[in-house]
């Protein structure tokens, strides 16, 4: 068969304002990506940044979460991609590849990098959120310094090359190989490929065991987002789960009307089973697979301790056998996984929050796992969080912990214990207050920095029912990254106490609508008679003083947090 040749256009363009990509690429109204020209813009702009000798000939993978406008922006970027030089195209089949696989991919095909389609847990559908973001040849989220020369391409783009006769040329339900004249889609398995490299990492024989002891019942909530194609290959073809165990795993363009993000509130229908003690490990994902939630019976792992028991069980995990480089976590995080690494005499790192600060330390060989408070858990076996591979381990830990089938079953809960009496527990919460007005939003980050700034917050102590704090430090936090010394600023306001308690304000950089206001709160004990109460309760004190330093309350009118963690 003779390739076609591909038929490039110049279309001329404006720029449009605001393609600033956030913590996690750009996020928009759907609306807003289909204004015109808006999306094209943006891939351009990712091509402009690229040096055109290195596109020339390479592979690039592209894929999302199946989000509404997933596959029409998909045979947009094929026709731009030809255009602007790439050979060859790499697609997940229906467009679907969650952001760990598209990862797994990018360092697995040696390609130069990735276009990730998905706004991640945000709602999507005609009227939700559409999302685009470019990930680098170490299989990671570009740096800023790359996400920024982007937002100046698209504050100054004049023109678009695009190979018309590509765009909408390429069946995506169909695995396989298109070829043009210098330009070639390839059509890939979304599940084989990710697969593989987790089956090399986990001992899947041990934790098939596992799910078929009588006495364990696993369920998994893929929240109508892309993991469900991953769930029902990975858990139930390779692991033995059977399939009426995996719910909500059909990939939907708007998550059947729900909101994909993996944590108390909006993952009810899982929570609710795991409070009626109908399963012994509950696990959810998000939109596009990044993030995980993992729940015990009637037991919330709370992500800031879920990383520091993988990390302190890491000879479970077969991956890990010759040891851990280092451990991470973003500042938010509650410093449980800080005791870890202090026991295992390994290097620690604090980052901004956001999962691209990991990328160099993995690089460089200094870091094997790492967490987010944000439910995002991961190692550097690929350069993104992976939910899946972060249920993976918990199995996994299971697995070796139940080793022996004729005793008594170890549970979720008596393994959190178990650490906690080991190194002492961090309390840890944190409030969003979503879609608060920006202005309002400025105005309470606001109010805290001027006590940093002019010091008026250090010394401040306060009293109550015996419990006594005094602030001992207070700043904004900046972040120097020890390999390539670039320095991040204006990373999230930390008040730091003199018990090491803190309180850190943070505006979210993921929304898409107003300001999220997010307020985290971390409190250590030691002693094994405080170990094991309610946190809210536990918190309280703590959390009325953040309100009462920011004025929050005052300025928002909001009496209560949407979300609370
Ligand atoms: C995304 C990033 C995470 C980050 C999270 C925080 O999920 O991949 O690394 O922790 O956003 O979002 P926020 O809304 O708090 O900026
Ligand atoms: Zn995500």
């Amino acid at each position: 068969m003779i390739e076609p040749e591909l038929i490039t256009k110049t279309l001329e363009t404006k720029p449009f304002s605001g393609q600033k990509p956030g913590t996690s690429g750009l996020r928009k109204k759907v609306t807003e990506f289909q204004n015109g020209l808006y999306l094209h813009n943006f891939v351009q702009s990712i091509f402009n940044v690229l040096d055109a000798n290195e596109l020339k000939g390479a592979t690039l993978v592209v894929g999302g979460d199946g989000r509404f406008y997933n596959k029409q922006a998909i045979q947009v970027i094929f026709g731009i991609a030809a255009a602007n030089g790439i050979g060859k195209v790499l697609v997940g089949q229906n467009g679907l590849l969650s952001t760990p696989a598209i990862s797994a991919v990018v360092r697995a095909r040696r390609a130069l990098g990735a276009i990730i389609l998905t706004a991640s847990h945000n709602p999507g559908g005609p009227n939700g959120d559409f999302g685009i973001k470019y990930n680098i040849a170490n299989g990671g989220p570009a740096p800023e310094s790359i996400t920024n020369a982007i937002y100046q391409q698209t504050t100054k783009i004049s023109e678009i090359r695009i190979a018309e006769n590509v765009v909408g040329a390429i069946d995506l339900s169909k695995l396989g190989v298109t070829q043009f004249k210098s330009f070639t889609v390839e059509v890939i398995d979304s599940v084989s490929e990710y697969a593989t490299l987790l089956k090399s990492i986990f001992d899947f024989n041990q934790i098939k065991s596992l799910v078929a002891r009588k006495d364990f019942v696993f369920n998994f909530d893929a929240m109508s987002g892309v993991t469900g194609v991953y769930a029902s290959r990975i858990f139930s073809d390779l692991l033995g789960v059977p399939l009426a165990n995996l719910i909500n795993c059909v990939p939907s363009e708007d998550f059947n009307g729900g909101h994909p993000d993996p944590n108390l509130t909006y993952a009810p229908e899982l929570v609710d089973k795991m409070n009626k003690g109908l399963f012994d490990c509950g696990c959810a994902s998000d939109g596009d697979g990044d993030r995980n939630m993992v729940l015990g019976k009637r037991f919330f792992v709370n992500p800031s301790d879920s990383v520091a028991v993988i990390a302190s069980n890491y000879q479970s995990i077969p991956y890990f056998k010759s040891g851990l480089k280092g451990l991470a976590r973003s500042m938010p995080t509650s410093a449980a996984l800080d005791l870890v690494a202090k026991d295992l005499k390994i290097p620690f790192f604090e980052v901004p929050t956001g999962w691209k600060f990991f990328g160099n330390l993995m690089d460089a060989n200094t870091l094997s796992i790492c967490g987010e408070e944000s439910f995002g858990t991961g190692s550097d076996h690929i350069r993104e969080k992976d939910g899946i591979w972060a249920i993976c381990a918990w199995l996994q830990i299971l697995a070796v912990h139940n080793a022996d089938a004729a005793k008594p079953f170890v549970s979720i809960e008596s393994i959190v214990h178990q650490h906690w009496r080991k190194y002492g527990r961090n309390y840890y919460s944190r409030y969003d207050y979503e879609e608060v007005d920006t202005k309002l939003g400025d105005e309470v980050m606001k109010v805290v920095s001027d006590g940093i700034t002019d010091r008026s917050l250090i010394g401040r102590s306060f009293n109550k029912d015996g419990q006594t704090y005094v602030i001992e430090h207070a700043d904004n936090f900046e972040y120097k990254d020890p390999i390539d010394k670039s320095v991040s600023s204006n990373q999230g306001l930390r008040i730091i106490f003199s018990d090491g308690s803190r309180i850190i304000y943070r505006l979210s950089g993921t929304g898409s609508t107003g300001a999220t206001i997010r307020v985290y709160f971390d409190k250590y004990e030691r002693e094994e008679s405080k170990l094991f109460n309610d946190t809210q309760t536990h918190l309280k004190f703590l959390i009325s003083i953040a309100l009462e330093l920011s004025k929050l309350t005052e300025i928002t009118k909001r009496t209560e947090p949407n979300v609370i963690t």
